[in-house]
């Protein structure tokens, strides 16, 4: 097999609480995997398992105090320009015009004259299936889906090699949340995009995903093949997540 784009061997997470300078909360202990290209890894675990400080970690916003994380072959510096993160749609800013959401990662990395960043923006909606009129609207002024595809044209502004998603679907409707995932599917593939997704809404990871890491108290507990972890579990929890139908939050 090629080698991973990302390959994340035993990282660890911890907060300090308050003022504390010790570290109180151990939020993810010693783990590893690998995402390559054309292919989506899910991060699937309950509430508090440890999924988004894990990607965090991944993405350069949280340190890790221990292990170690390469991308495309070399450990990942302060900037990791080949990695690029949506999130729930909710996370937009509001007072911003949708032109202004998809320019910012171009306006932060590349120098492009207005007439270019115009193009350029206009191509990312239309990657996305947004309308070129959408430039001019704010955040409120569009459906939750829309936003989110708003989100998904930011995040392809580089032109990632790997796409970090920590719950994209999740306030979604059932209709948008199948639009979102048939999206992000095409696009994975059209740009043989590595993808690490994190959920906990187990319908939408088996979509999307090839294969899983199932997260409980920080530690990946069960890893296999999607087909493989839905039709013979290994172990308790990962059965019980199964039988729950979704994760349950709390
Ligand atoms: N910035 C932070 N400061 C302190 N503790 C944190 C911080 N972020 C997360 N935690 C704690 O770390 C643990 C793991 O949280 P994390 O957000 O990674 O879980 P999660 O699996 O993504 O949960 P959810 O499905 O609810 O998003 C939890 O106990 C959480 O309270
Ligand atoms: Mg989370």
């Amino acid at each position: 097999m090629n080698p991973p784009l990302l390959a994340v061997s035993g990282i660890s997470v911890a907060y300090k609480r308050g003022l504390s300078s010790k570290y109180s909360v151990q939020a993810v202990r010693g783990v590893s995997f690998s995402a390559w290209r054309g292919r989506t890894l899910g991060l699937i675990g309950e509430s508090g398992s440890g999924k988004s400080s894990a990607l965090n970690a991944v993405a350069g916003l949280v340190k890790p105090i221990a292990g170690e994380i390469i991308f495309d072959g070399k450990p990942v510096g302060k900037r990791r320009p080949g990695m690029s993160m949506i999130f729930q749609s909710g996370a937009i800013d509001p007072k911003m015009r949708i032109a202004d959401v998809v320019a910012e990662p171009l306006r932060n990395h590349k120098r492009m004259p207005a007439k270019d960043e115009r193009a350029a923006v206009i191509k990312l909606l239309e990657m996305v299936g947004l309308p070129s009129a959408f430039m001019e609207r704010l955040p409120w002024e569009l459906s939750g889906g829309q936003l989110q595809r708003a989100g998904i044209a930011r995040a392809l502004a580089l032109r990632p090699s790997l796409l970090l998603a920590d719950e994209p679907v999740t306030a979604l409707d059932p209709d948008a949340k199948e639009q979102i995932l048939d999206l992000l599917a095409r696009l994975i593939k059209e740009f043989r995009m590595a993808c690490v997704f994190v959920t906990h809404d187990l319908e939408a990871a088996r979509y999307l995903c090839d294969a899983f890491c199932i997260m409980q108290n920080g530690e990946i507990v069960e890893r296999g093949g999607v087909y493989r972890i839905f039709n013979e579990p290994q172990q308790a929890y990962t059965k019980l997540l199964l039988e729950s139908g979704a994760v349950c939050a709390g």
